[in-house]
């Protein structure tokens, strides 16, 4: 459902359900939608208030693909020589002209900062949290994409796509209306490793 008004879940029901979609379909994302989106996101909890967190919102096409090429030559790049089987895999990935890092999702929102500071980050994840369970609560899917950030905060790259050369992206995430067949259920979790309750 890609709606900007009446969530369906309760908080908890969305802690429990969101999971990482990996299929879209082309719908576009309404603009309402990524207005609630981004007004779930600044509700988050900010160290001395100070709310560091900005955001870009890119639901043009061919700024997605030119990203997700430059994103994908980047980590092939680092990748080579890779000592990590996860990283070799991944390499190969990279190397294949159809994979999207993106999945086909029709925008993607990134959420990081213009200032550099101690908690900084941590607002700015808080602030993704509260955006990946606002779109599981409008029924949208949503994923992370931590391979888009060294191109997002790439000179070049933010040159060439306006963005200001003093961000720096923290949390890239796609959202959309999740594809027919696309994974529904929440993956599995280890159970909670309490190292002390007095
Ligand atoms: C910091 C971070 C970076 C991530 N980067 C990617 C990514 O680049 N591509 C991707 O498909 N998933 C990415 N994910 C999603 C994780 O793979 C996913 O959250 C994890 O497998 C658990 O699955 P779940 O979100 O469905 O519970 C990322 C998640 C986090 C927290």
């Amino acid at each position: 459902m890609n709606t900007a008004s009446a969530p369906t879940l309760s908080v908890l029901d969305a802690i429990r359900q969101r999971h990482a979609v990996r299929t879209y379909t082309a719908t576009p994302l309404a603009p309402g939608a990524v207005q609630t989106l981004l007004d779930a996101a600044i509700r988050a909890p900010t160290a001395m208030h100070e709310e560091p967190w900005e955001f870009l919102v890119i639901r043009d096409k061919d700024v997605l693909s030119l990203l997700g090429q430059r994103a994908k030559a980047t980590l092939a790049r680092a990748g080579r020589g890779a000592a990590t089987p996860e990283m070799a895999r991944l390499h190969d990935a990279f190397a294949d002209p159809q994979f999207d890092i993106f999945y086909g999702a029709p925008a993607l929102i990134v959420v990081g900062s213009l200032q550099t500071g101690g908690f900084v980050e941590a607002d700015c994840w808080l602030a993704a949290e509260n955006l990946l369970l606002c779109a599981c609560s409008l029924g949208l899917g949503s994923c992370v994409i931590g391979l888009a950030v060294a191109a997002l905060n790439d000179a070049r790259t933010k040159a060439d796509l306006g963005i200001p050369a003093g961000f720096h992206a923290v949390a890239p995430i796609v959202v959309g209306v999740p594809a027919p067949g696309a994974a529904s259920a929440p993956t599995a979790r280890k159970p909670p490793h309490v190292l002390l309750w007095k």
